[in-house]
């Protein structure tokens, strides 16, 4: 029916099972990991960091897309991409405006794909020149730093004009409050992978939750 992308968020997983969470969500169909990276700094929560990414990797079955919510992401794109990254997003605002082409290319040059998230009271033409640079683009549909939060519906707006700006190949990604509902509302505005933590993890049939975003 549809390639889109599912990324469940073990943000929501129990952080004392991890290796079983993992595996639930795999055997469920999810398509890849998201794990979130917070620092304290840029987002005001702290989660998991480089350690913890090269343990998943270990037990893993499906690629781990790191969205790094972290002040001064070039100075950790390396161990990252070491420890087993196969995608690793950093944030438009975290850097200034010249690093951002760089930090791409750091990325590239590990050979993992490329992806740059924008807040919720970020324009997307700001980010419309490294279109043709990225392998996605991630539009957060909330306030990054937590799980369990309440949809954005007017930052799903920003994904036609990323879209219409943007090569055919760019994976547009969704993140913060997706659900069957707001993954619709996300996948009929151009996205192609949805992230859902909570909505994935709290539910009580994980496969059927799973199916649900996949026919949005
Ligand atoms: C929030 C994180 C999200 C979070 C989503 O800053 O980037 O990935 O886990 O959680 P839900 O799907 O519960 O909103
Ligand atoms: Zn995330």
């Amino acid at each position: 029916m549809s390639n889109i992308i599912i990324s469940p968020s073990i943000l929501s997983a129990d952080f004392a099972n991890l290796e079983r969470d993992i595996k639930l969500v795999e055997e469920a169909g999810a398509d890849w990991l998201h794990i979130d990276v917070m620092d304290g700094h840029f987002v005001p929560n702290i989660t998991i960091g480089v350690p913890v990414v090269a343990s998943i990797k270990k037990v893993a079955g499906v690629p781990l897309d790191v969205h790094l919510m972290i002040a001064n992401p070039e100075k950790y794109i390396e161990p990252f991409a070491k420890a087993g990254a196969d995608i690793l997003t950093f944030h438009y605002e975290a850097v200034k405006e010249d690093e951002i082409k760089p930090v791409i290319d750091l990325i590239k040059s590990f050979g993992v794909k490329a992806g740059l998230s924008i807040k919720p009271k970020t324009s997307p033409e700001k980010i419309f020149k490294y279109l043709s640079y990225l392998d996605m683009v991630l539009v957060m549909t909330v306030e990054p730093g937590f799980g369990g939060q309440t949809f954005m519906e007017d930052c799903a707006l920003k994904l036609p004009l990323i879209r219409a700006n943007a090569p055919e190949s760019l994976i547009l990604q969704v993140d913060g409050g997706i659900n069957d509902k707001t993954g619709r509302v996300c996948t009929e505005l151009g996205a192609n992978s949805l992230v859902a933590g909570n909505y994935i993890y709290k539910s009580a049939d994980i496969k059927s939750a799973i199916m649900s975003l996949r026919q949005a």
